[in-house]
């Protein structure tokens, strides 16, 4: 955009819309704080099937009944809960989506979002900006996995985490990448298997590795046709398989790191040909509102990794010694890119 289009851009703003933008987004914390909370104490479990009122939620929760009509009058604002007369609450769509019992739950993504972990790298985000590391560091840790290896809660929390926020991006990518052409599949990074899971699940003769930190992969339930592998990708190879996932793992590194993963991917596979599978969010190259603008700067603040658009991804891949071959839209917010060695 030259700069006088810029300017026009900026023109046809009301003064008054303008003014809603910034002050929206400078008490974003309020809505983002009050779901954290919600999701942490459990309103959506409590509410269950029936409407309750503030006050019989506060004595099952034990939290203030009006300071706890407060927040989810905030919540409603934002299409979360809804009335149900006075002062009795009631679920719509997306409040059960609090829920732990719902079949699609982001209850404990929502959780993670507060924990110290993440939120607390965020009051470093200005430690970020001056130096491009995450704030995480600022929390006593050198970096986000030895973070988690030292607070077990949040780490179960982390894994709960990934496994509910994947559980549409897993249906989505099943729908859109036919892994049954592979004998062996590597999910590497996996966390406790749920996209490996599913691959085995819809395709019987294919036969799964998952390949973990040895932490979270004595977590992972075994399966007949799963290997799991406990290991470093940084240090340890990769086992020989047809197509190695990388769900969400090389978002979470600097360029550097992300080459020496890939790298390893494109070795271990190199005799049998192997395809290499990116799922990651997409940075568009404009100026449109994007999920993958929020998880890059959640990546700045917390993993030190990013979020790419996908010629920074062809320049990874390409110094990983991999060719592009595709690049894939799913029904959610993430794409699959596909490499070969070259
Ligand atoms: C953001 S999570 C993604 C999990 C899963 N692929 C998904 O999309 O839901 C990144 C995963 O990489 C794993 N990981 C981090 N460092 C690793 C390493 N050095 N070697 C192997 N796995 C690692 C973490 O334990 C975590 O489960």
């Amino acid at each position: 955009m030259s700069g006088g289009d810029r300017v026009r851009t900026v023109i046809t703003m009301t003064t008054a819309a303008a003014r809603d933008v910034v002050l929206e987004l400078a008490s974003a914390h309020a809505p983002a704080r009050a779901i954290q909370v919600v999701a942490d104490l459990g309103v959506a479990d409590a509410i269950s099937e029936h409407p309750r009122t503030e006050e019989e939620l506060a004595v099952t929760l034990g939290v203030d009944a009006d300071a706890l009509g407060r927040v989810l009058r905030l919540l409603e604002a934002y299409g979360v809960f809804v009335r149900d007369g006075d002062r009795a609450w009631n679920h719509n769509d997306a409040s059960r989506l609090l829920r732990t019992d719902d079949p699609g739950s982001l209850r404990s993504y929502v959780r993670m979002s507060g924990t110290p972990f993440n939120w607390g790298s965020f009051t470093h985000l200005e430690y970020s900006l001056r130096t491009g590391k995450p704030g995480v560091t600022q929390l006593g840790a050198a970096g986000w996995t030895q973070y988690l290896d030292a607070h077990p809660d949040q780490h179960e929390v982390f894994q709960d985490a990934m496994t509910a926020k994947a559980r549409a991006d897993v249906a989505a990518v099943l729908a859109t990448y036919d892994f049954g052409r592979h004998e062996r599949v590597a999910d590497v990074g996996g966390g406790h298997g749920h996209l490996v899971d599913a691959v085995l699940a819809r395709h019987p003769a294919v036969h799964g590795v998952l390949f973990e930190l040895p932490q979270v992969a004595s977590e992972v339930t075994p399966h007949d046709r799963l290997d799991v592998v406990g290991g470093d990708f940084f240090v340890d190879p990769l086992p020989a398989c047809d197509a190695y996932v990388l769900m969400n793992v090389i978002h979470d590194w600097d360029d550097d790191e992300a080459v020496t993963i890939l790298a390893a991917a494109a070795d271990a596979g190199k005799s049998r040909g192997a395809s290499v599978l990116l799922v990651e969010a997409i940075l568009p190259e404009g100026a449109e509102p994007h999920r993958a603008k929020v998880l890059d700067a959640i990546m700045l603040a917390v993993t030190g990794g990013r979020e790419r658009t996908l010629r920074q991804y062809e320049r990874l891949l390409s110094r990983a010694g991999l060719e592009l071959v595709a690049k894939t839209p799913t029904a959610t917010t993430f794409s699959i890119i596909e490499a070969r060695p070259r």
